[in-house]
């Protein structure tokens, strides 16, 4: 069934998706009509998002932002050394960039600091720090989402750029566009560039679930605020109270998956549509693929990186790994 003809079948009315002019309320209801409803992992991020991400780094439970930082600490001296004098660091998906501060104050004669985000609340906040952590590196925020095509065209020159993409936000795409973004990142790169990447490792289905599913519910809020944008923003009429926050992890695909679980059967409206739930039926909202070190090596080496560095913590459930653009 076509996601037309399944509105139909419910009794909706259906104006042509064409007629939706924002992009994203497009992706919305496409994304809703789907036999396993989702929503699009980027609208996680608003400043209300941003923020709650930043409390969730915070949480005892969820270990990647500490490990990768302690990674990033214990090996600073030579992941430096691997980014060379006078790199200019672009940073997809920056956030508030604190790791990127330390990082940056460790390289020798960075030349500039180009972080992306797609929240703008967010960027601001990590200009501001980087302008009074390191007051004469020159920078250059764009906000913009960085899975569509983009290039900087008119940087200052550097000896070379240095793409960072820590946090393991690779993992958030299937690994066939984690390959796609990676060959984009080549691009930006250009040849003899080089990557340093933040990769979540697989490891204990338990500690994952908990790290997504946090004692203090600060993931749970993250995940519903998504919802409670949709409100704000698109007139949407999801009861916050009839969803739940739900961390699944799959065996196979090797990921954890975020839903939010309809706690009863309800209709909601979005863009002039209405859509039906199930009593738990969910909302697919993330996917976080945990990788091998090789495994992911693989995957750049085929978007034409060259494996150079691998730094890990003692207990080997994140790895920093540095990356050369090759051919
Ligand atoms: C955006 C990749 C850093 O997938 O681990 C944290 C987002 N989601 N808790 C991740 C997230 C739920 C996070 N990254």
């Amino acid at each position: 069934m076509s996601d037309d003809e399944e509105l139909q079948a419910q009794g909706d009315s259906v104006a042509p998706v064409e007629s939706i002019d924002s992009p994203d309320l497009a992706e919305i209801v496409r994304d809703l009509s789907r036999p396993q409803k989702r929503l699009p992992t980027r609208l996680l991020y608003d400043e209300e998002g941003s923020r709650l991400f930043e409390r969730i780094c915070d949480t005892g439970d969820y270990y990647v932002t500490r490990t990768e930082l302690s990674i990033l600490r214990d090996n600073l001296a030579d992941i430096a050394e691997f980014a060379g004098p006078g790199a200019g660091v672009i940073e997809p998906g920056a956030g508030c960039g604190c790791k990127t501060r330390e990082l940056l104050s460790a390289l020798e004669d960075p030349r500039w600091y180009a972080p992306l985000d797609i929240d703008p609340s967010v960027l601001w906040r990590c200009r501001q720090a980087m302008s009074q952590a390191l007051p004469h590196l020159p920078l250059a925020p764009v906000c913009a989402d960085f899975t569509r095509p983009w290039r900087y065209a008119r940087l200052p020159l550097a000896e070379r750029r240095l793409l960072f993409f820590p946090g393991s936000t690779i993992g958030n795409f299937e690994p066939p566009e984690a390959q796609a973004l990676l060959r984009q990142f080549h691009q930006v790169t250009g040849v003899g560039g080089r990557m340093i990447l933040g990769v979540d490792l697989r490891k204990n289905a338990a500690i994952l679930r908990r790290a997504y599913d946090d004692s203090e519910g600060i993931t749970a809020r993250f995940n519903l605020n998504l919802l409670a944008r949709l409100n704000r923003e698109h007139a949407a009429d999801f009861d916050l109270s009839a969803f739940e926050h739900v961390a699944v992890y799959d065996k196979t695909r090797h990921r954890i998956e975020m839903h939010l679980r309809s706690r009863r059967e309800q209709q909601v409206s979005i863009g002039g549509r209405r859509f039906r739930f199930a009593t738990g039926e969910t909302i697919h909202t993330e996917s976080s693929h945990k990788y091998l070190p090789d495994g992911m090596a693989q995957l750049a080496v085929g978007a034409g990186w060259q494996a150079w560095k691998l730094w890990m913590d003692p207990q080997r459930r994140f790895a920093l790994m540095g990356f050369e653009a090759a051919r």
